[in-house]
């Protein structure tokens, strides 16, 4: 061989040497961590695998400069192969095998020690990343149901059980949609009760509001559907107001019945089939009071016992307001088209919040709508259970 090509030889060989040791001593580390592990001991501090990783990621990348080094543009190898032109025949000939020889050897270690250094890596991550089924779970937060959007998803499973479906109306109406239509004409004092938020603008040639009731869900739907009709429609309403029982925004759940012969014997069965299904209590008293929406007519509120002292709903001789109903009146089925003779029905609305309040004890209403995470997690509901229908007595 040409003393040349074996001094590149040599120093070639030292150099991968030191490459080949820094693996086998991985190897070893390896091992270590390896029976380590199958001997359930705890990790080694001195050996982190996030460090071993990170080497053999450095390690690996830096072969092809190490190449390049050895066999690059402007390697001894590159500069030797140069001087391969000024020399006869035979002595190119020996000369030529003799790089041949070196380059194919420098390649085949190189691959070698990228082979090693991959297959090493792919055992420290295995390592890294068992799986230990031993360890507890971490906890992952899971989302509760808002109070308010349970007890919408129960009064629409109880009434869906007496054949209502659900309607809507639109948080954004005109004040004929909100009062006109409803019977209460532009100087009604009931316009007044409503502390009303009226916005910019109008439609239809009409004042445009924030809807202080969901009583519009009655004239949309009659105006949109043929009776006889079942529906109740949950949603948004705003009236200014802010207190520990009122909030701007607030929900309500109106509920409308049309039918050729339905008296106000209907009326009573299905409200108090609904409040003793809603609350739970089989026996809970339920009290029709006549009153006066100017909608309905006869109009009634509707009171269920409890006990003022302890709150306790069912017994304790007292009486709590807790929704308001009444006969269609015949000028707002006149409003919506249907004549009075041929139709009737009855309709009633109750405040989301008051039920919710009522049902889970809680005090205070402007805490609904707080976001506070403390409130949230304590009186949210289970996602995953559904809504129970207790059967109605
Ligand atoms: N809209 C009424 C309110 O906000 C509640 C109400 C009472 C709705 C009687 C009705 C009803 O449909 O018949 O106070």
């Amino acid at each position: 061989m040409t003393p040349e090509v074996a001094r590149l030889t040599n120093d070639i060989m030292i150099a991968v040497g030191e490459q080949q040791t820094y693996l086998t001593r991985l190897e070893h580390q390896l091992k270590e961590l390896q029976t380590r592990e199958y001997l359930g001991l705890k990790d080694d501090p001195e050996l982190s695998l996030i460090l071993l990783i990170d080497g053999l990621k450095r390690f690996l990348s830096s072969i092809p400069q190490f190449r390049s080094y050895w066999l690059g543009k402007k390697s001894q190898f590159s500069n030797l192969s140069g001087g391969l032109k000024g020399l006869d025949s035979s002595e190119r000939k020996n000369f030529g095998q003799d790089l041949n020889w070196f380059k194919q050897t420098v390649e085949s270690e190189l691959a070698g020690i990228q082979q090693r250094a991959e297959r090493l890596e792919i055992e420290f991550r295995l390592l890294s990343e068992r799986l230990d089924v031993t360890l507890p779970p971490r906890p992952s937060p899971i989302g509760l149901i808002h109070p308010i959007s349970r007890t919408i998803e129960e009064i629409t499973a109880i009434f869906g059980a007496m054949d209502f479906v659900v309607g809507e109306g639109l948080d954004i109406q005109t004040d004929w949609y909100n009062f006109g239509a409803l019977n209460i004409p532009a100087h009604h004092p009931a316009r007044a009760d409503h502390d009303t938020f009226y916005l910019p603008g109008e439609r239809d040639g009409r004042p445009l509001l924030l809807r202080t009731q969901t009583s519009d869900a009655q004239i949309i739907t009659m105006l949109n559907q043929k009776p006889p009709l079942r529906v109740i429609a949950p949603g948004r309403t705003y009236r200014a107001d802010h207190d520990a029982t009122h909030s701007p925004m607030f929900h309500q759940c109106e509920g409308l019945a049309i039918d050729r012969a339905l008296t106000l014997g209907h009326l009573k069965g299905c409200l108090i089939d609904f409040l003793r299904s809603f609350f739970g209590i089989a026996n809970l008293p339920v009290r029709f009071r006549a009153s006066y929406f100017p909608f309905t007519e006869p109009s009634m509120e509707v009171d269920i016992g409890w006990n003022r002292r302890t709150g306790e709903l069912g017994g304790g001789g007292d009486w709590l307001e807790i929704l308001g109903s009444g006969m269609v009146h015949a000028r707002v089925l006149a409003n919506c088209g249907l004549d009075a003779r041929e139709w009737q029905g009855f309709a009633f609305g109750m405040g989301v919040e008051r039920l919710t309040m009522l049902k889970h004890g809680i005090p205070d209403l402007r805490l609904f709508f707080e976001s506070d995470l403390r409130w949230l997690r304590h009186y949210g509901c289970n996602p995953l259970a559904p809504v129970m229908l207790h059967e109605a007595p």
